[in-house]
């Protein structure tokens, strides 16, 4: 592996810019469940299906806001593991933009300064009918007599419900974020692609992207995905222990 970790510091140390693209493995060292996991305890009843859908939502708006609700308070009991502070901290050697899939806010929080989210923010609301435009961002925390143990509220413009700021099964990803994490890909020299299994789309073709127009892929990741094909290094651990190791080779390196 320290093979490795020089030969992937040395392809960083040459860039002045690197595309990184998350999923859910890279907060998994922080306690937030993926996706899945999040269907435990007292939701375990349920599938993403029914819960992760505009229909679900309509069906019964209660009930997702509160599984929503349960997911916000496992992301503010999580901190940014060592993984997320050794991305923060790469940016003192090179610009880093962070394409993540996860809908956490543990990479803001660990002081990564340029993010795309590409499937929204759990902490953000919006309002279900976009009254104002995709998304009508509602800040729930200063509506008056607001509790978020009563369910979600309504929209103050216009009076719909208001849902979480993230993409739901079906739904299309945010325009914006999507055209400049594909326009990011086709022109990185180098992408660094850590804990994501490379199954979900459209985010998972962004790395055969960024190969096909003739960067370099490295995967962090304790387990092969569909990327690890792809890549030109695989670096087969948890992100947690990788990156700052790999964040330290490249300061060496640079010093
Ligand atoms: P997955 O849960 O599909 O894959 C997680 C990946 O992280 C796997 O490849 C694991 O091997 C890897 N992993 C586990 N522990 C790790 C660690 N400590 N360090 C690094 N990697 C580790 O999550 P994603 O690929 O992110 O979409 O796909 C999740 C997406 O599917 C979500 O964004 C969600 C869901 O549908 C939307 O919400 C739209």
């Amino acid at each position: 592996m320290l093979d490795q970790i020089h030969s992937a510091a040395s392809l960083l140390a040459r860039q002045r810019e690197i595309v990184v693209l998350t999923g859910a493995g890279v907060s998994k060292e922080s306690g937030v469940p993926t996706f899945r996991d999040a269907l435990d305890g007292l939701w375990a009843r349920y599938d993403p299906e029914q819960l992760a859908t505009a229909a679900a939502f309509e069906r019964d708006p209660r009930l997702v806001w509160d599984w929503y609700e349960y997911r916000r308070g496992l992301v503010r009991q999580a901190q940014p593991n060592p993984g997320h502070v050794a991305l923060a901290e790469l940016e003192r050697w090179l610009r880093v933009v962070i394409v993540t899939q996860n809908v956490d806010d543990l990479h803001q929080r660990a002081g990564s300064t340029d993010i795309i989210p590409l499937h929204g923010a759990i902490m953000r609301s919006k309002c279900f009918a976009a009254c104002l435009g995709e998304p009508t961002l509602i800040d729930v925390a200063g509506l008056a007599g607001f509790d978020p143990a009563q369910g979600p509220p309504r929209c103050p413009h216009c009076g719909a419900w208001v849902r979480p700021d993230v993409v739901w099964f079906g739904e299309m990803l945010p325009r914006d974020a999507l055209a400049r994490a594909t326009r990011l890909a086709q022109s990185a020299k180098v992408m660094l692609v850590v804990g994501t299994s490379g199954v979900v789309q459209p985010a998972a073709s962004l790395p055969f992207l960024a190969a096909r127009c003739g960067a370099a892929v490295i995967e962090v990741n304790p387990s092969r995905s569909e990327i690890t094909p792809t890549a030109a290094i695989w670096l087969a651990g948890p992100s947690g222990e990788v990156l700052p190791r790999l964040v330290q080779a490249v300061g060496e390196q640079l010093a």
